[in-house]
């Protein structure tokens, strides 16, 4: 997969382009590339937002820069490219991610993510050059470095190589192996910590009784729902 992220602020990746399972991933043919919007922008001075129309707080990224940052890259009409490539526009109101919609990312052979600052995009640039407006949440972030470190990162994970046990992405909270439900608890030595003792089914090395209790545990999260 290549991944290719627009931002005004590259420096923001590095401790992430760092991170293990990325580095594994990169290992196993992944491409991630930032891109600075301001490094094409076609206005002076290095400009790249301006003022709302109709008044109002902030400053909004321009059309024309994204499309000058996106022409520069990728050689074609941007308008053209969300036929093309999966190409993400990240914002609070956004569809919002979870592990489904990770997976329809991670089966993409390439994706682009727009990050917004300020006020947000010109409506324009979601509109005409985006194939999804995505959300990692109903909250607001100052920029969408953030979330677009939280969308690559859950991508990333999916991807053959990028963790150690391939296992851990297969059965884990909200995967088909369990059933779409939050994932079991875990525990680990001491076997009793202040009386706290570790489930006894876990210790019994029985495989199949530890499986099976795993799922029940699932299935009561999910009966539960979120955990406090
Ligand atoms: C301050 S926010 C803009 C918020 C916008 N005025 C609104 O009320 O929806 C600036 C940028 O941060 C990013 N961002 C903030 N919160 C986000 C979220 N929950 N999901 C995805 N991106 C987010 C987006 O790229 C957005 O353009």
């Amino acid at each position: 997969m290549k991944i290719d992220v627009f931002t005004l602020f590259p420096e923001a990746f590095e401790w992430f382009e760092g991170q293990r399972h990325v580095r594994n991933a990169f290992g196993s043919g992944l491409g991630f590339a930032c891109v600075n919007y301001r490094d094409t922008t076609p206005l002076t001075g290095g400009q790249v937002d301006d003022t709302p129309f109709g008044g109002g707080a902030g400053m909004v990224l321009r059309v024309d820069v994204v499309a000058a940052a996106l022409e520069a890259r990728y050689r074609v009409d941007p308008q053209h490219l969300p036929h093309r490539r999966r190409v993400l526009a990240l914002t609070p109101g956004g569809r919002v991610l979870d592990d489904a919609f990770v997976d329809e990312l991670a089966a993409e052979p390439e994706l682009t993510v727009l990050c917004g600052r300020y006020e947000g995009f010109d409506e324009r640039i979601i509109e005409h050059f985006a194939s999804d407006a995505v959300s990692i949440g109903r909250y607001v972030l100052a920029g969408g470095e953030l979330a677009a470190m939280v969308v690559c990162d859950a991508v990333i994970r999916k991807l053959p190589g990028a963790l150690g046990h391939a296992e851990s992405a297969w059965e884990e909270s909200f995967s088909a192996a369990l059933e779409g439900a939050p994932e079991y608890p875990h525990y680990t030595r001491p076997a009793e910590y202040r009386g706290w003792r570790v489930p006894e089914v876990l210790l019994s090395g029985h495989h199949a009784n530890i499986k099976e209790w795993r799922l029940e545990q699932s299935r009561a999260r999910a009966n539960q729902g979120p955990q406090p």
